[in-house]
């Protein structure tokens, strides 16, 4: 029974040695000490002994299986410690890989434009004012003289919400807004940026656009400034060495009213397609505050002049980078916003 004892203690031995993998310890176990194992067999089979050898063998076998046990735990140990090395190792990150490519994002174009717009007026003293989207006719057209059968109110032009409630057909009624929270004080020096509405949809008229409005009220204010004011504006914006021109115009909010034109930007003013063989580019429309708009804004038009102005986005992005069709700054096909 010892040699047997010593047989299974060899190659027990033997096959720890051998074991690489914590599944073949598992093996081992279940060979040597598992409920079927060799030891415990050998256990099983010591009641056919005499009293003093089943003392002698039962501790040596008992030792033994000690033994093993502790061993097998022990190697089982350092595999699992083994394996977590490696583990690690193969994990590790070189960090001096190149990274992934990572998509950024850019401001669009008619951000970038109005931003920049926004700067040079802030740059001359500007304040920044917003109104409502959803609009009082009172104030689209009422407060700016527009009067009741005047063409610009046609059904045909404006969204009507109801008798009283429009889409705003442009930034003016902000212009109003602003005077009567200001007034009586001077000076007012505000632009005012946000999205109309006008029901017109081709290649240079969206249902929806963005004007940048312009408001300038003091005690004696004049032309004068209203033209050196918007040509600083056209040579900050496009070009510094751009001719301006005013033409004669109608707004029934201004009084004289006018529309600037500036040399075109592509061919300076030779004649080109873009400019319609004119020379000339329009790029908004001006004029003096009408005394009655003043009044409704409430301000005493004896005492206060200002001018006023407004501008498409659109039309200034276009002119700027070279944009043949308004439609691509909605579209949002992201090879055309890549190039900003
Ligand atoms: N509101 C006018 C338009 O939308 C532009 C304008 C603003 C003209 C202020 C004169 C003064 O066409």
């Amino acid at each position: 029974m010892l040699t047997k004892l010593n047989e299974i203690k060899v190659r027990a031995e033997e096959l720890l040695q051998e074991a690489v993998s914590i599944e073949k310890l598992n093996d081992l176990r279940v060979k040597t000490l598992g409920r079927k194992g060799e030891i415990t067999l050998l256990l099983r089979s010591l009641k056919d002994l005499s009293p003093e050898e089943k003392a002698e063998m039962g501790m040596a076998a008992n030792h033994f299986k000690m033994q093993l046990e502790e061993m097998i735990n022990k190697k089982t140990e350092e595999l699992k410690q083994q394996e977590m090395e490696k583990r690690l190792i193969a994990e590790k990150i070189d960090v001096s890989l190149p990274g992934l490519p990572f998509m950024r994002g850019s401001k669009h174009p008619l951000t970038r434009v109005y931003e920049e717009i926004r700067d040079i007026f802030v740059g001359m003293g500007f304040n920044v004012a917003e109104g409502p989207e959803i609009e009082l006719d009172y104030y689209n057209f009422e407060a700016l003289n527009v009067p009741k059968d005047h063409p610009a109110r046609d059904m045909q032009d404006t969204f009507y919400i109801n008798e009283d409630i429009v889409l705003r057909t442009h930034t003016s009624p902000v212009q109003v807004r602003t005077m009567e929270k200001m007034a009586p004080q001077l000076p007012v020096r505000i632009i005012v940026p946000g999205k109309v509405y006008r029901k017109d949809d081709d290649a240079t008229h969206s249902p929806m656009f963005q004007q940048v409005e312009g408001l300038v009220l003091d005690s004696r204010i004049t032309l004068a400034d209203l033209k050196g004011t918007l040509m600083h504006f056209a040579r900050e914006i496009f070009d510094a060495d751009l001719k301006v021109r005013f033409r004669p115009s109608y707004f029934p909010f201004t009084e004289p009213s006018a529309e600037m034109d500036i040399s075109c930007v592509i061919c300076k003013g030779a004649g080109c397609r873009v400019c319609s063989h004119t020379g000339w580019l329009e790029i908004l429309g001006a004029g003096m505050v009408n005394p009655r708009v003043l009044e409704y804004g409430g301000y005493d038009p004896e005492q206060v002049t200002g001018f006023a102005f407004g501008m498409g986005i659109e039309r200034i992005a276009m002119l700027k980078y070279g944009i043949n069709d308004l439609r691509l700054f909605f579209d949002n096909d992201r090879r055309f916003l890549k190039q900003f």
